[in-house]
């Protein structure tokens, strides 16, 4: 029998800062085996992968740690600080710090009095300064040999942890801004963002997937990353269709990849690849980026027309039981009923029900918001 690493008993997994999205995202892809346990925090028990496989897989989540002991609320941070004495113990040089998590409200571990009583047993330690509520990716990443603990506050327990993974923010700014071709007019849908839009489809991969309106191709490429089976994508706009391609041949290139790949132009409302996709996700066409507040019910108007007319097209060929992931606008200066609020109604008639209620993600002061929304191709009964 090969020696298979030992997995922990349990990881916590930290939410990024639209946690709602991440918490989806974790809902889509592992079911029952994940629970909410705070609202930036979800627990996997029993965890079948290794918290790098993790980071690597999800959009949503900033850090990944190894639950080492459960303890009452009621634990001081006297004792908290004896059980991290013994967790730092070790015969070699050590550079640590203790991330405190959901425990504004509380006094700070003492850290300094850690060491001191580390030093005093014949330790050589030095701690981190950073925020309390932990090191950034770029120390945790980049410096190495620091090992840090974390006190968890959720409302039931007080977790001791250690931090296994974080997020690789050069491996995403690398694909944000490295990808040889962008839009800033086109939006700015972050990688991180299409990642976890990809995850809401769920967790197989053996799927094509289609992108009406890829742009730059944003959504495509984390779709390549995760191992689609076949990338397909189309837009209104030949420098799209050619940009795209470009992207993706550059994401093959920097990432290792080969997939299937086909990319053409279209109109959303008419477009039918072949073979048929399994899968659709998508931003589509927001309308102005910045738009005035009377030119917003307009705005309105025309997009729900639009997004009707995709749906409908869609409708004809996606197999019952296949998923959309789309984005709706939401202007938030807008009196009236949003995009979304326009098309509840019609969902149904238009042969789709909804699986994943809005979610809202906005940059702050954005004047568009997206509303992240799942749908389902009804079954014939
Ligand atoms: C918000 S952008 C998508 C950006 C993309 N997610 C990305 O990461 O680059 C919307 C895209 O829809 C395209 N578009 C507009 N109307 C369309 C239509 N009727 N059919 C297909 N594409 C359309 C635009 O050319 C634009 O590239």
């Amino acid at each position: 029998m090969p020696n298979l690493p030992t997995l922990p008993s349990a990881y916590l997994l930290e939410l990024g800062s639209t946690p709602e999205l991440s918490w989806a995202e974790l809902d889509s892809l592992f079911g029952d085996r994940v629970k909410r346990v705070d609202t930036n925090l979800a627990i996997i028990d029993q965890p079948q992968e290794t918290a790098d496989q993790l980071i690597d897989t999800l959009g949503g989540t900033i850090k990944i740690f190894q639950v080492l002991d459960t303890l009452p609320l009621t634990t001081s941070n006297q004792e908290l600080e004896i059980k991290l004495l013994k967790l730092l113990e070790t015969n070699q040089k050590l550079k640590f710090f203790v991330a405190e998590i959901n425990r504004h409200h509380l006094p700070a571990i003492d850290l300094s009095n850690i060491k001191t009583r580390l030093t005093e047993a014949g330790q050589t330690v030095r701690y981190m300064a950073g925020p309390r509520q932990g090191l950034s990716a770029a120390i945790l990443r980049h410096k190495t040999g620091v090992k840090e603990l974390a006190v968890i506050n959720t409302p039931e327990h007080i977790y001791l942890a250690q931090t296994l993974a974080v997020q690789d923010i050069d491996d995403w700014t690398k694909r944000d801004r490295g990808k040889p071709f962008a839009d800033r007019q086109r939006g700015l849908l972050t990688p991180k963002v299409a990642r976890m839009m990809v995850n809401l489809a769920g967790p197989n991969r053996q799927r094509i997937i289609y992108d009406p309106f890829c742009g730059t191709g944003t959504i495509l490429m984390e779709a390549g990353i995760l191992g689609f089976e076949r990338l397909v994508g189309s837009d209104l706009d030949p420098d799209a269709v050619t940009g795209s391609s470009q992207n993706l041949e550059w994401l093959q290139t920097n990432y290792q990849i080969t997939v299937g790949i086909n990319i053409f132009p279209a109109d959303a409302t008419k477009a039918q690849p072949q073979p048929i996709p399994d899968v659709i996700v998508t931003e589509p066409f927001l309308g102005k980026l910045k738009p005035k507040a009377h030119q917003v019910p307009n705005i309105v108007k025309g997009l729900t027309k639009l997004y009707i007319g995709t749906l409908k097209n869609w409708h004809h060929w996606l197999k019952p039981g296949s998923e959309v992931v789309i984005i709706f606008p939401r202007f938030i200066e807008a009196s009236g009923p949003s995009v979304y609020e326009n098309l509840i109604d019609k969902f149904d008639q238009l042969g789709y029900t909804t699986t994943l209620e809005p979610i809202i993600y906005a940059r702050p002061k954005a004047i568009v918001q997206r509303q992240i929304v799942r749908l389902k191709v009804k079954q014939y009964t």
